[in-house]
C-alpha cells in the first residue's frame, strides 16, 4: 500500500473506532445476514469477542506499513481459526461485512476508500490462510510419519 493509502485507512479507521466495539458489532451485524450459517460457530455472547477483534484491527491498522512484522502473529490467528471451523471461503464474506461495517460508520465513503480497505483487509486474511495452509501440512507430515511406505 502506499504512505497515502495508508494514510486514508488510518484516519477512516480513527474515525470509527472512536467509540468502542461499534465497528466489531456492526462488523458481526453484517457477517452473519450475509452469512447466517457461521453464526453456530460463535459464542452466544460475542462481547469478549469483540474486544479481541477489535484489538487485531486496531494493531493491524496501526502496523500497516510494517505488516512482515505481524505475519507470523496473524498465520497463528488463521491455524486457530481452523478449529474454530472457519473456511477459506467464509474469508470473503468476512472481508465484505467487515468493508459494509466501515462504509456503514465512516462520515466519509468512495470508491478509492473501499479500494483501499479492501486491500488492508486481504493483507490480514492471506496470512491467516497461510497459517491455516501450514496447520493442514504440519498435519499431513505427523500423519505420514506414521505411514508405512507404499512403494
Ligand atoms: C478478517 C478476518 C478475521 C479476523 C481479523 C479475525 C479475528 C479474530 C480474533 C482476534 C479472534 C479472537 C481470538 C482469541 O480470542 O484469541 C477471533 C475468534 C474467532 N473467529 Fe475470527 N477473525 C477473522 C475471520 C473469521 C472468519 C472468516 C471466521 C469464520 C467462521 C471466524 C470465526 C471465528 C471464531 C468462531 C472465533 C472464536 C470464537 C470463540 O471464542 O469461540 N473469524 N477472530
Amino acid at each position: 500500500m502506499t504512505p497515502e493509502a495508508i494514510r486514508q485507512v488510518r484516519t477512516s479507521y480513527g474515525e470509527v473506532a472512536a467509540r468502542p466495539r461499534q465497528l466489531a458489532s456492526r462488523f458481526y451485524e453484517e457477517l452473519f445476514t450475509t452469512a447466517p450459517n457461521l453464526r453456530p460457530l460463535f459464542p452466544g455472547d460475542l462481547t469478549s469477542l469483540q474486544g479481541h477483534f477489535e484489538a487485531a484491527i486496531a494493531l493491524v491498522i496501526r502496523n500497516l506499513d510494517e505488516m512482515r512484522a505481524l505475519r507470523e502473529s496473524l498465520q497463528k490467528l488463521g491455524a486457530q481459526h481452523v478449529h474454530w471451523g472457519a473456511r477459506p471461503e467464509d474469508y470473503v464474506a468476512a472481508r465484505e461485512a467487515l468493508i459494509a461495517a466501515v462504509r456503514a460508520l465512516a462520515p466519509e465513503w468512495n470508491g478509492r476508500l473501499e479500494q483501499h480497505w479492501r486491500t488492508a483487509i486481504t493483507a490480514i486474511i492471506v496470512p491467516m490462510l497461510e497459517g491455516a495452509a501450514v496447520d493442514a501440512a504440519v498435519w499431513a507430515e505427523r500423519l505420514a510419519a506414521g505411514m508405512p511406505e507404499i512403494d
